[in-house]
């Protein structure tokens, strides 16, 4: 797939196929996520990325907590924690930005190797769901120095799931020239 189409036709997707993903695709799909560029120099320091792969249908269960909307993370096959190791950038500490190139890289591949996925929140900066945040780090058994950023639940999309059109924001009204 031509990396524009790519870019253009991916959609999040919540309601997946039976169907067990091969190991390869899903070692493609963190091969994918890696060559996403990171703050620092060439080297392997700054690359502070770590990738938790649940299959497991108890942790997923757990992952899905107790929202209505967030029971399709308990039916997808696979669930990628993207995780920050805070160790690798104690000074900038652009977790975030860092994880979310590789997830972005992650979700695109997804899309053009033929998979469905939906980034899901982790509630990083949302005050009132500071216990769930802590229940998704509990289940996945996360050290301190690790920093959840997100789940992405993934699977072989299921032809009948209604997709919501989805509207843009104009070009125009986003483009600033030269200042704001
Ligand atoms: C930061 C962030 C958090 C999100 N959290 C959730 C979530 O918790 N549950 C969910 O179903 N989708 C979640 N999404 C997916 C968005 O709902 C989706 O990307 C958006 O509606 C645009 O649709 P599209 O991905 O099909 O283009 C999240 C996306 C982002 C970027």
């Amino acid at each position: 797939m031509d990396v524009l189409e790519c870019i253009k036709t991916r959609r999040s997707r919540r309601k997946f196929l039976n169907k067990e993903i091969p190991e390869e695709l899903i070692r493609e799909l963190i091969d994918c996520a890696r060559h996403a560029p990171f703050g620092g120099p060439p080297k392997k320091e700054p690359q502070l990325w770590e990738f938790v792969i649940v299959k497991d249908k108890g942790i997923k269960e757990k992952l899905a907590l107790d929202y209505e909307d967030r029971q399709f993370v308990k039916e997808a096959p696979v669930v990628i924690c993207v995780c920050a190791d805070k160790r690798r950038d104690p000074n900038y500490k652009e977790w975030e930005i860092t994880c979310s190139l590789a997830i972005e890289n992650l979700l695109l591949a997804a899309h053009a190797l033929g998979l469905g996925a939906c980034f899901v929140t982790t509630f990083i900066h949302h005050e009132g769901h500071q216990k769930d945040r802590k229940n998704l780090i509990e289940t996945l058994d996360l050290p301190e120095y690790i920093e959840l950023i997100a789940l992405i639940a993934i699977g072989f999309p299921d032809p009948s799931e209604k997709i919501e059109e989805k509207e843009l924001r104009d070009i125009d009204e986003i483009l600033h020239l030269n200042k704001w």
